[in-house]
């Protein structure tokens, strides 16, 4: 029997026939057997925003993207900022240069075409080993395992795999690509997404409705939601530092920087901080700021990044002439367009606000 006719495919493959989500970048199982094949840059920009993301919160930048740069050749030659600006609010930021180095390459270097196989898409910039396969299977059909947080849940429990992330990747890794079939590679990743998504959730699985329940350890042993085993949590340690809105008295409009090309948020938009990252604090108090003036505080702003917790102590100042450092005026109604991380969107919103004088 080849792996074709394998059952667990099979079974598969027929549950997405009827219940893939309808997502802005896929095409319908349907479509793709009427000959629909899908456009490996929308293939790609889509890969590249749900990294660490969910479906919910990249649908609608996905659209904004594709409506304004409709294929690589257009995204490669958007300057940087205006990219970054577009991307603002998804996090991770370093996806977004990445993505515009790449739009780059294979528009200059390889005529706007993707390279076709998972070895040669990994040497772009920002394409690791899921995306990579991802990109292979969906957009060319090959073979390749793709595995992301929703198809480790679904493996982890259809072969009860105790032991814990991250150790239990190569064995997840292996089970996939013995799964994987030859034909419909790509429908078959994304009928692994879509089911842990939808069916394998990481609290109360929808087993009863599950079309590969049949073969699964650990509904059988009714312990699903053991499963993926994790490490005990480290301790995320906190972070401070300071951040100072001076506003123009005239019209409001906010003085911002553009953040170095290296570190935390590089590139991005920023009313000026001091210097804190993942591993020190930065300098708080009035003391701190850029410039004198008559800097009031106004509270602080807690966000979470991934390997730390960061405070910031918001300042206030209105200034009448321009500042003495780099930056720009931004007006209130353009602020929008700016390059500004959801952090920095915090910061302004809680000046802002602060500021604002208070009703009679
Ligand atoms: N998550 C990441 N890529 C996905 C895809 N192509 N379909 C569904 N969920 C995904």
């Amino acid at each position: 029997m080849s792996i074709d006719q394998d059952p667990f495919s099979r079974e598969l493959l027929h549950w997405y026939d009827h219940h893939a989500r309808t997502l802005p970048w896929r095409v319908r199982p349907a479509e793709r057997a009427a000959g629909v094949r899908p456009d490996p840059y929308r293939v790609w920009l889509s890969e590249i925003m749900l990294q660490q993301t969910t479906v919910a919160a990249v649908k609608s930048y996905f659209e904004r993207f594709v409506n304004r740069w409709p294929d690589v050749a257009h995204l490669a030659v958007a300057p940087e900022e205006t990219v970054l600006g577009e991307w603002a609010g998804l996090g991770y930021y370093a996806r977004a240069r990445n993505l515009h180095a790449c739009a780059k390459i294979v528009s200059e270097r390889f005529g706007g075409r993707f390279p076709r196989t998972a070895a040669e898409l990994k040497e772009l910039p920002g394409i690791g080993d899921y995306t990579s396969a991802a990109i292979a299977a969906i957009a060319f059909d090959e073979p390749a395992a793709v595995v992301d947080g929703n198809v480790e849940r679904v493996v982890t429990r259809l072969f009860a795999i105790d032991t814990p992330l991250p150790a239990a990747k190569t064995a997840i890794r292996a089970e996939v690509a013995t799964l994987t079939p030859n034909a419909r590679p790509g429908d078959f990743a994304q009928a692994m997404m879509d089911l842990g998504a939808t069916v394998c959730t990481p609290t109360k699985p929808a087993c009863v409705i599950c079309p590969i329940r049949g073969g699964c350890r650990a509904a059988a042993a009714g312990t699903q939601e053991r499963y993926p085993v994790k490490p005990p949590k480290a301790a995320v340690p906190s972070r401070k530092g300071a951040a100072f809105v001076a506003v123009r008295r005239s019209d409001g409009a906010v003085w911002l920087r553009r953040r170095t090309e290296k570190g935390m948020l590089s590139g991005m938009s920023e009313p000026p901080s001091t210097g804190w990252n993942a591993r020190g604090d930065g300098a708080t108090g009035a003391a701190a700021a850029p410039f004198p003036a008559n800097w009031r505080y106004c509270g602080d702003v807690a966000h979470g990044f991934t390997h730390f917790k960061l405070d910031l102590e918001v300042w206030h100042a209105e200034i009448d002439g321009d500042p003495p450092i780099e930056g720009w005026w931004s007006p209130p109604g353009e602020q929008t367009g700016e390059a500004l991380p959801t952090l920095m969107r915090k910061v302004l919103k809680s000046a802002l606000s602060a500021a604002a004088p208070s009703k009679p």
